[in-house]
């Protein structure tokens, strides 16, 4: 498939080197394709008003931007409802990758700044801390969608800076477990993704945010089991100041989906590799 196919719609500013504090980079398959500032946005995709229900510090709040289809669309071309994930890149390190298909199957947005123009940060209650969200946060219509509500913050990066249309395996080929992997690892490995991997990486792939888990030596090799499922589940049950957030997800089969996690790390714990030198 050829990264980016055609003209781009929007024509970007193809100048990485002038990159302004509202510019938003755009990669595909992890080669920049371009900037877009929020004039651009402005100008090309209208900006409008989206009340949500705000996972970080419960309470309703109207934010002014952008529908992320449309910002897609005017960028990538229709093609990018084809592809594998979308990678959010934030300045602190936060690197969720969200699936194309719930972008499909929800309303996303990427907003700029509180529709009643209060300061555009919030109080991150499970991380205890207060955060500035600019320049764009990514956030979503959860208010016609409930099921989103049960979520979490998981897939509500702010500060972000960059989005890049990949391929899971392209870019992090050394997070994945063996193709004949038993199904609790192939699932522990889609909830790890889901929520894990924005923070920590494994063999060096994944987000900066907090610290690797597999290499050179494994979690799953100095933390007894019994304690490490506890971490996950609670992990101010352990080190009270600790600012990791317990595992978002709140369904009944919670228990499950932490022994699938912790099966996961184990196999991976066979399987270390050292972390690639980095590109940029
Ligand atoms: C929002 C970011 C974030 C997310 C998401 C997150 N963690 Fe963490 N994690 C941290 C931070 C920060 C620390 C360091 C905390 C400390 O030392 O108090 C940490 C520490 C850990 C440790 C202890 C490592 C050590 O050697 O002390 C383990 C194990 C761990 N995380 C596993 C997980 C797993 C599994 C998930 C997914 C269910 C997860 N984390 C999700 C931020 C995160």
């Amino acid at each position: 498939m050829t990264p980016v196919r055609g003209a781009l719609l929007l024509l970007l500013l193809l100048a990485p080197a002038c990159v302004a504090a509202q510019d938003l980079t755009l990669r595909d398959r992890g080669h920049d394709v371009g900037t877009l500032s929020l004039a651009r946005m402005q100008s090309e995709i209208g900006e409008r008003i989206i009340e949500v229900h705000e996972p970080h510090d419960p309470s309703s709040v109207r934010y002014a931007g952008f529908r992320l289809d449309a910002l897609l669309d005017a960028v990538y071309g229709a093609d990018w409802r084809n592809r594998g994930e979308l990678l959010v890149s934030c300045e602190d390190g936060y690197q969720p990758a969200i699936p194309v298909a719930d972008l499909l199957r929800f309303e996303a947005w990427l907003v700029h700044r509180r529709a009643d123009d209060a300061a555009f940060r919030l109080h991150n209650v499970r991380q205890g801390e207060t955060v500035d969200l600019g320049p764009f946060y990514l956030v979503w219509n959860n208010l016609d969608a409930p099921e989103l509500q049960q979520e979490g913050a998981a897939a509500w990066p702010y500060q972000v800076v960059a989005l890049d249309l990949i391929e899971f395996s392209d870019r992090f080929p050394r997070m994945a477990p063996p193709t004949d992997a038993a199904a609790e690892v192939r699932q522990g490995f889609l909830a790890f993704r889901k929520y894990c991997m924005s923070c920590h990486t494994i063999n060096g792939e994944g987000g900066a945010k907090a610290v690797e888990l597999n290499y050179p030596v494994s979690v799953t090799e100095y933390f007894d089991e019994h304690w490490l499922r506890r971490w996950i589940d609670a992990p101010r049950s352990m080190r009270y100041d600790t600012s990791m957030p317990p595992l978002v997800y709140d369904g009944q089969d919670r228990p499950a989906m932490i022994d699938a996690i912790v099966a996961y790390l184990k196999v991976m714990a066979t399987r270390k590799q050292a972390p690639a030198v980095q590109e940029n």
